[in-house]
Order: structure tokens, then sequence, then C-alpha cells
């Protein structure tokens, strides 16, 4: 187990993260606060708070950004990763994902995955006695929101009270993990997406619950202009996500009309922003002009992927002591 001892002041000490659900609002705000602070610190000043541990990314899909800002991150706080990709891991398939999950905590201190199905995951975290992360599910992607949210703090200040609209496929794990941390921050979640791709009733009424300390709600549109009127942060991903690929030609006929275009950018606030969580398909989901132009903040959210997951992992594998609180 930890040499350091939990201290009261850090409830997310010795926890995974699965699901931005798992979170509480002040849990959620004090990670994006943690970030901006290791943001602006000196990347060599925080070296050694993960000296002796080390991190395992077990990978079950392609990844650029989780890999290698966790990399970078373990890297940065004195750590070091280990990666296994495709065939050499595929959660419950050699053996049960609690038997793996028992060998892995034996090794290492911390296990980030990124697979398919969300359940067997959890049955993983479940029987692991070490943080479980979440590096991408077909249900959810934490790790992403956590730096949508810091980087619509860095821009807005706040979330609470912005409208930030979702448009294209939103079922799918960036869309609720972004919807379910804004509603916990206080923004209004406009989805614009067809019937097939909208987010189920019961959907909307779990994001409606989540954002009722925060004043934050969510609502579903099937025009895309309505979706978008007066928003602050417009947010596209992908039509066809990994392991959907027998889908594509059907979302790439049903999700035309919601591409984020120079046009539809037009009817949100003057001053909104571009968000898209990469990698990107310019002339499907977002035209090049709007991806590669002004209000595009594609790039500082890549970075933040870093700065979001140092947080996350001294908030789960450290007492988090000397920290803002
Ligand atoms: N946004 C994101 O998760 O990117 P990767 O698939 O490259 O990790
Ligand atoms: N929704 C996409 C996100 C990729 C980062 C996918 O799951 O493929």
């Amino acid at each position: 187990m930890y040499a350091v001892a939990p201290a009261p002041a850090n409830p997310l000490f010795g926890r995974g993260l699965l699901s931005i659900e798992e979170l509480t609002p002040a849990e959620l705000s004090w990670l994006v606060r943690l970030a901006r602070y290791l943001k602006a610190a000196p990347s060599h000043e925080h070296r050694s708070l993960l000296r002796g541990r080390t991190l395992a990314l077990l990978f079950e899909k392609p990844s650029l950004r989780t890999r290698v800002s966790f990399e970078v991150a373990m890297q940065q706080l004195g750590g070091q990763t280990l990666f296994a990709a495709g065939g050499e891991f595929l959660i419950g398939t050699r053996e049960t994902p609690e038997d793996a999950a028992h060998v892995l905590s034996r090794y290492v201190d911390a296990i980030v995955i990124r697979t398919h199905a969300h359940e067997p995951l959890v049955q993983f975290a479940r029987a692991s006695s070490v943080p479980v992360i979440n590096g991408l599910s077909a249900a959810a992607h934490p790790c992403q929101a956590l730096a949508d949210v810091l980087t619509i703090e860095e821009r807005f200040g706040s979330l609470a009270g912005l409208t930030i609209t979702y448009l294209g496929d939103a079922r799918n794990n960036v869309a609720y993990s972004l919807a379910q941390a804004s509603v916990m921050l206080g923004a209004r979640v406009h989805f614009g997406a067809p019937n097939s791709h909208r987010p189920s009733e019961a959907m909307l009424a779990a994001l409606n619950a989540l954002g009722e300390s925060s004043g934050g709600t969510a609502r579903a549109f099937a025009d895309p202009v309505r979706a978008a009127r007066g928003a602050d942060v417009l947010y596209t991903d992908v039509w066809t996500s990994m392991g959907e690929e027998r889908y594509r030609e059907r979302n790439d006929a049903m999700l035309r009309p919601y591409a984020v275009t120079d046009a539809l950018l037009g009817y949100a606030q003057p001053h909104a922003i571009f968000m898209h969580c990469l990698p990107a398909h310019r002339g499907e989901e977002v035209s090049a002009d709007v991806i590669d132009g002004a209000k595009s903040a594609v790039f500082d959210q890549a970075e933040n992927r870093m700065h979001a997951q140092k947080a996350l992992l001294v908030a789960l594998l450290t007492d988090a002591k000397g920290m803002p609180q």
C-alpha cells in the first residue's frame, strides 16, 4: 500500500475514475483548480511527487493524446509508465477482468485502461486494489471531460450559466462525459442531433438531476440552429467512434446537417469558441475554416489533457499536501 497516509482534505485519495458522475461537483471543481495550479507551476517543481510510482497504460484501441499526455504527466511528476496495446491486453479475453486486476494490482500503482465495452472495465476496477482510470470506453471519456472543462474555465472564468452546444453523435462517450461535467459546474448543455443520435430521455433526466445543485441543465434539439443559437461553446466529435465503423455510412448521411461550419458558428455568441476532442475529420463533422480558425480552442484543449491528468494522478495517488484545496 501507499507510504503516505490519506489526508482528510483529499477525498479522492485511493479512488479511481471511470465516469465523471462518480465525482461530486466540489471534487470536480477541485480537480480543475488543481490542474490550473499545476499548469502554472514550472514543470520541474513537482517532479518528486510520484517518484517510484508506476502507471500502467493498457489500451485496446489507438490513441495519441491520451497515451502521450499520461506518459508525459507521469514523467513530470517523477513516476514511470508501462504501455501494453491491442493483443497483449484485451480485457476479459485471456482471463477474467477480476484475475487481471488482482495480478496487475501487485505490480503497479495505478492503471489507465482504454477499452470497448464499459462493463468489463467496471468489473476490473471493482477487483483492483489500485486506482483504475478510464482512458476511454464506449460509454465515457472522463479524462477528456476534465480537460474540456479546464479549457472552458480558462476562457470564460466559470462554466456557470454558459451554453455549451454539442453537435453530431450526441450518444457517444465524449458527449456524455462533457455533458456530465458541464451540468455539474452549472452550464446549460444543448445537444444538436437527429432522433437517432440524441441522448435517451433517461440520460437527459439523469443529466438534469446531476446539474440540480449547481443550476446546470440539458436539452436536446433536432434543429442544429436552435441548438447553436446563443451558445458560448460549440463542440463536436467524430461522427463514428472507434469500434462503431459498421455504422459509418449511416452516420455520415444522418449527421451531415450537424456539421460545425462557419455558418452554424454565426448563430453562436460573437465570443463563442469551437472545441473538439480530436482526432478530427475536416470536411465531415467540422469545416477546415472553423477548426483552423481564430475561434478554435482545440490545441489548448489537447494540451490541457496533460495538465488535467497530472491533477488527477496527484489527487488519486497522493495526500495532495501543499496543493490548493
Ligand atoms: N481525444 C483523445 O482521447 O485522443 P486520443 O484518441 O488520441 O487519445
Ligand atoms: N468518440 C471518439 C473519441 C475519440 C477520442 C471515439 O470513441 O472514437
